[in-house]
């Protein structure tokens, strides 16, 4: 090792690891040994080539005043103001020329430099060791000029002997990173591409006789109550757990009577491993997780998957998390039900496993490994089926499973992600069972299952997970006695993911299916001065895969989406059921360890969506899959007004995640319907001059257009049948299955002109005739609005009959209208409580709600379709009231439906002086298309003959 002078930069395309890492071992965040950050403001100079500069600047003594500066952790091209390059987004292709292990001459370069003394207290004994918690893609390191090696591995640690050369002060860490390696080869994931040191540095003192790697084995006998630890250590030692009494040396086993963890009771108990140099903390959890009677089982209980797959990501940092926000996305996942997290597609920053332990999340573990882009040429030189590959496949096997196999919560080791299949990768299986035979194998890329413990897909359609729960799927013998999950599903991207009811319902029917992982967690939009949140292509990338990568259940700054909300309702862990007419309702302990005793029940009736109390409900304390009839309390009497009964699950008590009264599950019935109101036709349309008056409206006589209601001004009132596409309706462009945002489109759907046929006025209604079509298509809406009134009451029937040869559903159906801007900050309505379509409406709550206008916006990333409340029985604004016969679906906005469909980003609306409202009769679902399914055919929207009517009038 010493300082060269070349310009060489081969191990950049080497498909080797690298050279000089000390051996992977199990990762701990704090010890009594000293450790120093080496976090903060770094020197920092871009190149636009690997070699553009030779190493002197690893030398003591280099000046880099002249430097710009980064923080580490960090990605350089979002640091700078764009000043050094800019992120790249692609799903599977590769940036760059397919030619492995080679990368393009223009590899942006990173000369990271800092400068630093050892504290006053740093021990002069003793060894050191430098870790490098995640570097992108390729590091080469030196320590006071002497050069320590390089490695590959972006989303791995790599650790460095540098006691030898460490001095009190002034010492030098010069580390050059290059976005482009043969590594880059191996992490084709669907994300940014985003260079840079962006997880922790540390020095970590190593005393004499402190621990090496060391293998908690701590399982869980469900038969007899007991659990065995046994901490395996390179350097002997003793371990101690004082709540159980155990003081035992190292590799001797010792079986006491324990609480198990679990996702639903993660108890861990505190003990210590003491080795003669050193004292680490242990966390440990007893658990056993087996493969059964083809069930995944964890302590002789087969369990359920209701799971999210999660990148990291922060709109700023990229993936350089800290640990606010880590404890961020574990608590908003226990709040809204989660059970498990795919760590997509890469291990994690481990301070985010040791969270998983304390709250309670089933972890699959997955490995820094994907080669999709191979797809592109047939998967030829895959490098997972290429052996020179494989001492980098096994490097990346091992350096995540030492890492992290002292973790309760990791219950599945994953391969990697979309890498086709091959030699390389049965051998990480291979030596993975080997290494830990206390869990699981996971890999989707293989349906034939060769080197997994589960059958594993992603986006399979409802049908066929219900074809594979009945296990008539076929498939080889050995999947065929594999239980099923889905890696992946319910694509999360805009308006969505519809659907993932009907998947738990099937989930829950078989025992085969072990349920599913959402895609994905959080959008990955980056903050942007101009845009709100870019995405792809927003840089200028040359091949790009635009908005593809905001496909989460929460926003970039981590707002929930009404996909989270409906996913928790959908994966609630206790069903409360039940048409409450005949008294009582059946609660159901969904969970698969947990009893209901942290649970307070709530009940109460409303009148008109007005609750009438709450009284406490007693449940019994129901074990996991047991069910009790619940007796209500009698009904009021809603004299016309629609009554329903509501049970809420709540806290019982405050919980490490969750605050006492939070909202985990709840139930809700009709126990007697509304009358809908009955407006008699009595009043007569008056004509004078260009107007008509109806009762509290004025239309024009010419056109029979509405031009006030209730005293409002009206403008454009008419069918409207198009909605800003989602993406989820346009779908993803490799679909073969029909796309119908996209035949909607083309059908001219989004340009339908509406041809007068007649005004009529009678002695009871007036009448307009119309027409609405696109140009250039035979079919067409025949839609007649009949107007009457009783003076008071405005009512309008709008009557829709398809004419030509329909052969796509609707987007919507229904009217819009608009208002003056200033009509109204809010809306008070009785109907579902947030966002809702056909297939999403699982968490509508019925009830009264008074959003703000502006609060009726969704915030997706790229602008589409969003904010329709389901069921809405009547809304009032302005002093305007609108009831529905029947129920419909309400929105509005401070744009146009064309506005939206045309902005390309949030930025791109601004509010202009109409509030557009739609008064909907239908909407189509939603489904998965943008990466999966489309919308289940119950949930078209089929054009038939349709008749819906409207009563406005001025509120009370
Ligand atoms: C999957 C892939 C994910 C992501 C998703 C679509 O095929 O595993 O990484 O690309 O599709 O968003």
């Amino acid at each position: 090792m010493s300082l060269r002078t070349t310009t060489s930069a081969d191990y950049v395309e080497d498909v080797s690891p690298g050279t000089g890492a000390l051996a992977p071992r199990a990762w701990y965040a704090v010890s009594d040994a000293k450790s120093l950050s080496l976090n903060g403001d770094w020197r920092f100079r871009l190149s636009a080539t690997a070699d553009a500069e030779d190493d002197s600047f690893a030398a003591q003594g280099y000046d880099a005043g002249d430097w710009a500066e980064v923080t580490v952790p960090g990605h350089w091209v979002l640091q700078g103001d764009g000043a050094f390059g800019s992120p790249i987004y692609t799903n599977h292709l590769y940036p760059f020329p397919v030619d492995p292990p080679r990368v393009p001459t223009e590899n942006p370069t990173g000369d990271h430099l800092r400068v630093f003394d050892l504290p006053e207290d740093w021990p002069g004994d003793g060894g050191a060791v430098l870790r490098f918690d995640g570097v992108e893609s390729c590091a080469r390191v030196w320590l006071n000029g002497t050069e320590l090696g390089e490695f590959k591995g972006s989303r791995l640690p790599h650790e460095f002997a540098v006691g030898q050369l460490l001095k009190p002060a002034q010492n030098v860490l010069a580390v050059r990173v290059h976005q482009w390696s043969a590594g880059s080869y191996l992490e084709d994931q669907d994300q940014w591409w985003l260079p840079g040191i962006f997880r922790d540095v540390t020095l970590l003192h190593r005393p004499a006789g402190a621990a090496g790697d060391f293998f908690v084995h701590a399982s869980y006998d469900h038969t007899t109550g007991e659990g065995t630890l046994r901490v395996d250590s390179d350097v002997d030692g003793r371990v101690s757990v004082p709540a159980l009494d155990i003081d035992v040396a190292t590799g001797e086993p010792v079986t006491v009577p324990v609480e198990p963890w679990s996702a639903e009771t993660p108890k861990l108990y505190d003990g210590e491993l003491v080795t003669p140099g050193e004292r680490v903390p242990l966390r440990i959890g007893f658990r056993t997780v087996v493969l059964e009677d083809g069930l995944i089982k964890v302590n002789g209980r087969a369990i359920l998957f209701k799971g999210v797959n999660r990148h990291e990501w922060h709109p700023e940092k990229g993936r350089a998390l800290d640990l606010v926000t880590m404890r961020e996305d574990v608590l908003l996942m226990k709040r809204h039900n989660l059970n498990a997290v795919r760590t997509s597609h890469y291990p994690p920053h481990p301070a985010f496993l040791d969270l998983c332990d304390e709250y309670g999340l089933w972890v699959v573990d997955e490995c820094d490994l994907e080669t999709h882009g191979f797809t592109e040429q047939a998967w030829r030189d895959n490098p997972v089926d290429d052996d020179r590959w494989t001492p980098a496949l096994l490097d990346r096997a091992a350096r995540m499973v030492e890492r992290d196999k002292n973790h309760p919560s990791v219950v599945f080791w994953s391969l990697g992600n979309e890498a086709g299949t091959g030699r390389g990768l049965t051998a990480m299986a291979e030596w993975i069972h080997g290494r830990d035979s206390s869990r699981l194998v996971h890999y989707e890329g293989d349906w034939n299952c060769r080197d997994t413990d589960v059958y594993s897909r992603m986006y399979a359609s409802h049908e066929e997970v219900e074809r594979i729960g009945r296990a008539v799927d076929g498939g080889t013998h050995k999947r065929r006695q594999l239980p099923f999950i889905q890696c992946e599903y319910g694509h999360a991207m805009g308006n969505g993911p519809g659907g993932i009811a009907d998947y738990q319902q099937i989930f829950e029917r078989y025992e085969r299916l072990q349920g599913g992982f959402i895609w994905e967690w959080i959008d990955h939009g980056i903050t942007h001065p101009e845009l709100g949140y870019a995405y792809g292509g927003d840089f200028g990338e040359e091949l790009h895969d635009g908005n593809f990568v905001c496909d989460g259940l929460i926003f970039p700054d981590r707002q929930p989406s009404p996909g989270l909300v409906e996913y928790k309702k959908v994966i609630e862990p206790v069903r409360i059921e039940g048409d409450g007419t005949g008294g009582t309702v059946r609660v159901t302990n969904a969970y698969d360890f947990a009893d209901l005793s942290h649970l307070r029940f709530e009940f109460s009736h409303s009148v008109d969506g007005l609750p009438t109390g709450a009284h406490t409900l007693t449940v019994p304390a129901l074990a996991p899959g047991e069910s009790a009839e619940v007796k209500l309390p009698a009904a009021p009497d809603g004299q016309g007004e629609e009554v329903l009964w509501t049970v809420r699950a709540l806290l019982a008590e405050d919980t490490p995640w969750g605050p006492k009264g939070h909202e985990v599950a709840w139930g809700q019935g009709t126990v007697a319907p509304r009358t809908p109101v009955a407006v008699a036709a009595s009043a007569r349309p008056v004509r004078e001059e260009r107007l008509i008056t109806l009762g509290p409206a004025t239309f024009d006589a010419r056109s029979g257009a509405p031009r006030t209601i209730c005293g409002l001004d009206v403008s454009g009132l008419r069918l409207d049948v198009w909605r800003a596409t989602t993406d989820n309706d346009d779908g993803a462009s490799w679909q073969d299955d029909t796309r119908y945002g996209v035949l909607w489109r083309g059908l001219g759907l989004h340009r339908m002109r509406h041809r007068l046929d007649g005004v009529e006025s009678t002695d009871d209604a007036l009448t307009v005739r119309t027409r609405v079509a696109p140009a250039a298509a035979e079919v067409g809406l025949r839609t007649v609005y009949r107007w009457t009134s009783d003076g008071t009451l405005l009512k309008l029937t709008v009557s829709v009959t398809p004419e030509g040869d329909w052969t796509v559903p609707l987007p919507r159906l229904g009217i819009r209208f608009g208002l003056p801007a200033d009509t109204a900050r809010e809306v008070l309505y009785f109907g579902g409580s947030g966002e809702a379509y056909p297939d999403t409406r699982a968490a509508s709550m019925l009830g009264q709600w008074t959003p703000g206008i502006d609060d009726l916006h969704t915030p997706y990333v790229r602008p589409q379709e969003n904010g329709a409340r389901a069921d809405v029985r009547w809304a009032e604004l302005g002093g305007l009231r609108i009831e529905g016969d029947p129920e419909f679906w309400f929105s509005a906005r401070r744009w146009t439906n064309e506005q939206l469909d045309a902005a390309r980003h949030l930025t791109d609306l601004t509010p202009g002086d109409t509030l557009w409202i739609n008064l909907d009769h239908g909407q189509h679902g939603i489904g998965s298309q943008s990466c999966g399914p489309g919308p289940l055919p119950q949930y078209f929207l089929t054009v038939e003959p349709t008749e819906f009517s409207f009563v406005f009038s001025v509120t009370e």
